[in-house]
């Protein structure tokens, strides 16, 4: 039988993770929206491409939680992206309400799910989901490292003019401004970035990969950042549903890794057909282990704010 796959939210990055989820072919996408007749329009927009691109996947789009059930991995994507001048946190309380709801919905009709959240403020509404699924851990990542990581990646190739490909790196942390860019274990076909490119360019670097969604922001004019986010999520769902076990990094809720408890924070994660398979603690220097730490306050803080 084929995996089903639901993405809840049929707006850009939801949209577009669908249509690559469906040119991946080992899947039917469910794609749920509340706006009427949307998501049901976008669906049949996508499936009319398969004969031109070649896949089977059934692509059906939806206003009734109960067309989710039985889903193997479930996206969220629903919630309000971020406006201009906006921080990630502004977007807090609004979206703490929809990815309350969503949860309890995507629960009813698929307790044996996993869930992938892509809604920002990330770390925090990967906590809100946890809690209110009552899932454990292992069945709740959040997709933020995957992201920021080919950020940094792309940066590093344009600079040393090498394929992405050949770009290795870490960005660990929680997603906002106080993510924390391995740059000491950032390589280039295996050879560290120290030894191809100066130390304060590449603080320029890691600067405009922290400032990487908001960049977007500012030239978009209205909205956030697609192409890059729903990739990220797509290689996510890759690693759970063709059981890969790459090792991705992965907001996960910590208990106890790297010093940190009861906490999502970016971390390297070995994803597979179980969700969450391992987590991987690299050695942190003692400035890389600060960083993580002040990060993980700013998840910290967002977590108290909710209330929880
Ligand atoms: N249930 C389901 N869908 C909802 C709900 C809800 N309660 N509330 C809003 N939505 C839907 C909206 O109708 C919209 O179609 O979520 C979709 C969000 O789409 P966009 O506004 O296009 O936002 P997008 O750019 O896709 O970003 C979504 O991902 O990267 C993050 O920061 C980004 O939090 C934002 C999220």
């Amino acid at each position: 039988m084929r995996s089903k796959i639901t993405v809840v939210g049929a707006g850009f990055v939801g949209s577009t993770l669908v249509q690559r989820l469906a040119e991946r072919d080992y899947a039917d996408v469910v794609m749920f929206d509340i706006v009427p007749n949307m998501p049901q329009g976008k669906a049949l927009d996508m499936l009319q491409a398969g004969p031109v691109l070649g896949y089977d996947s059934l692509v059906t789009g939806t206003n009734d939680y109960a067309d989710t059930a039985n889903s193997d991995v479930v996206v969220v994507t629903s919630g309000f992206p971020r406006k201009p001048g906006m921080s990630r946190d502004d977007l807090l309380k609004k979206n703490q309400e929809i990815i309350a709801q969503v949860t309890e919905q995507v629960v009813k009709y698929s307790p044996n799910t996993i869930m992938i959240m892509v809604t920002n403020p990330l770390d925090a509404m990967a906590h809100v989901a946890l809690h209110v699924s009552g899932f454990p851990r292992e069945r709740v990542l959040g997709m933020a490292g995957v992201l920021d990581t080919a950020r940094f990646r792309t940066f590093i190739a344009q600079e040393v003019g090498a394929s992405v490909r050949d770009v290795q790196a870490y960005v660990l942390g929680g997603h906002g401004d106080t993510m924390v860019p391995l740059s000491r274990m950032c390589t280039v076909a295996g050879v560290p970035i120290a030894q191809l490119i100066p130390a304060e360019r590449i603080e320029q670097i890691v600067q405009r990969t922290r400032d990487g969604g908001a960049e977007i922001v500012k030239l978009l004019g209205n909205g956030s950042a697609y192409f890059a986010p729903s990739a990220s999520a797509l290689q996510m769902v890759d690693s759970i549903i063709l059981d890969k076990k790459m090792i991705l990094p992965s907001a996960i809720y910590l208990k106890g890794e790297y010093g940190i408890n009861d906490l999502f924070v970016g971390v390297p994660a070995q994803l597979g057909a179980k969700g969450l398979e391992k987590v991987i603690e690299v050695e942190l220097s003692e400035q890389e282990q600060a960083a993580l730490h002040k990060s993980a306050g700013a998840v910290k803080e967002l977590v108290n704010v909710m209330g929880m």
